[in-house]
């Protein structure tokens, strides 16, 4: 596949996808939009049996193998992040987040917190692991219910240490929610190594599956209230939600053909996982090394990050002008504030925002000496 533009935006939605996902929707699409699992019939018991399939590759994926009822389909991150801040938060609870999270995680929250529901707390990270882990203990008190934070930036692309906010949690009873938008697919995202008892991710970004799909990914059943109500495929004749996972979960039609697209990125992320990995970091090293070498830029991500996503500015330029300038020579990338309030007033940079650059499997050294070239003109 060749296209004309140099797509470095990943960390938003990836470009292209592998024509495996291109495949099976196309496929999906022809021979499977009866309604799936609702009516017996053949055609809607074999559409059933994809949403089953699925939902196994994606147990397997986050190391819940033998539980694929745990997997939840949803439309997006941001979905499975509602589903999970308001099925389980209650009257009186305090919630802690990080100082890095996106939007998605921030506003259910801080919308909460302006109802009088609940108390919101803010972790400060630093760039020393125990630092952090040791802020948000000092924020636990005996309302905290939750802990929710992201695994990855997505605008820095730096880590969170996952696994010490975890023991944390389990330490003091607090429920533990990761969000691997920007994780999943490029690092391993094992929900019971991370130490979380829920997982959110996109299915569109890392994981190669098609925009409108996202996952919900439990440790353990745990009962929660579900977001939207309506038909389960069973217990038709309740008036009441039946609590059953997933489908509790999962009201209203499935995206048959979005899910086959993400059972088959998944699958496409197992398959070339270490080349995908080894690859990513070649470029982002490649990427990092050329900005570095220019004076007038100033780069915030890690040298050595664990997600290929670049954050920096061109001397004061407004980081939206960098990305019209790089966007009419054909590169494209984002700029401006990314859906991260919080972590643009953390880094000073409300005003400039910033340029992030952000890699996948699909790019090539060509492309990103061809960026770097590029920065390094607009720079002079
Ligand atoms: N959450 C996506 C991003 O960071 C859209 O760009």
């Amino acid at each position: 596949m060749t296209y004309k533009y140099v797509y470095l935006d990943n960390a938003a939605s990836t470009f292209p996808k592998p024509l495996s996902v291109i495949n099976r929707m196309n496929n999906a699409m022809r021979y499977n939009t009866a309604n799936p699992g609702r009516s017996g019939h053949r055609l809607s018991n074999q559409n059933a049996e994809i949403i089953y399939k699925a939902r196994k590759t994606a147990a397997d994926f986050f190391g819940i193998t033998d539980s694929p009822e745990n997997i939840v389909f949803t439309h997006s991150a941001t979905h499975s992040i509602n589903i999970a801040i308001n099925g389980l938060i209650e009257n009186g609870d305090s919630v802690i987040i990080s100082d890095l999270e996106h939007n998605s995680v921030l506003r259910p929250l801080a919308e909460r917190e302006k109802d009088g529901m609940i108390t919101l707390k803010i972790a400060e990270t630093s760039t020393y692991d125990d630092e952090t882990v040791e802020n948000f203990r000092k924020l636990i008190d005996a309302k905290t219910k939750m802990i929710f934070v992201t695994h990855a930036s997505n605008v820095k692309g730096n880590t969170l240490p996952i696994e010490k906010i975890g023991k944390l949690c389990k330490d003091h009873g607090i429920l533990f929610c990761v969000d691997s938008s920007q994780t999943a697919g490029h690092l391993k995202c094992d929900i019971n190594s991370l130490g979380a008892d829920i997982l959110c991710t996109s299915g569109h970004k890392g994981l190669f599956g098609p925009q409108g799909t996202g996952l919900l990914v439990f440790s353990e059943k745990i009962p929660i209230k579900p977001l939207i109500f309506g038909g389960t495929g069973g217990s038709s004749l309740m008036k009441t939600q039946p609590f059953e996972l997933p489908e509790s979960l999962e009201s209203g039609t499935q995206n048959t053909a979005g899910i086959a697209g993400l059972d088959e990125g998944i699958k496409f992320v197992r398959t070339h996982e270490k080349e995908i990995h080894a690859k990513e970091k070649k470029l982002y090293g490649l990427a990092f090394q050329g900005l570095s070498e220019c004076k007038g830029i100033t780069i915030y991500s890690d040298r050595y990050n664990r997600t290929p996503t670049l954050a920096f500015n061109i001397g004061d330029m407004p980081s939206e002008k960098v990305t019209e300038i790089l966007d009419s020579k054909g590169i494209c990338v984002r700029g401006g504030f990314h859906c991260a309030a919080l972590f643009h007033e953390k880094m000073k940079t409300t005003q400039q925002g910033m340029v992030r650059a952000s890699f996948s499997w699909f790019n090539t050294e060509e492309q990103i000496k061809l960026f770097v070239k590029i920065c390094r003109l607009i720079s002079r």
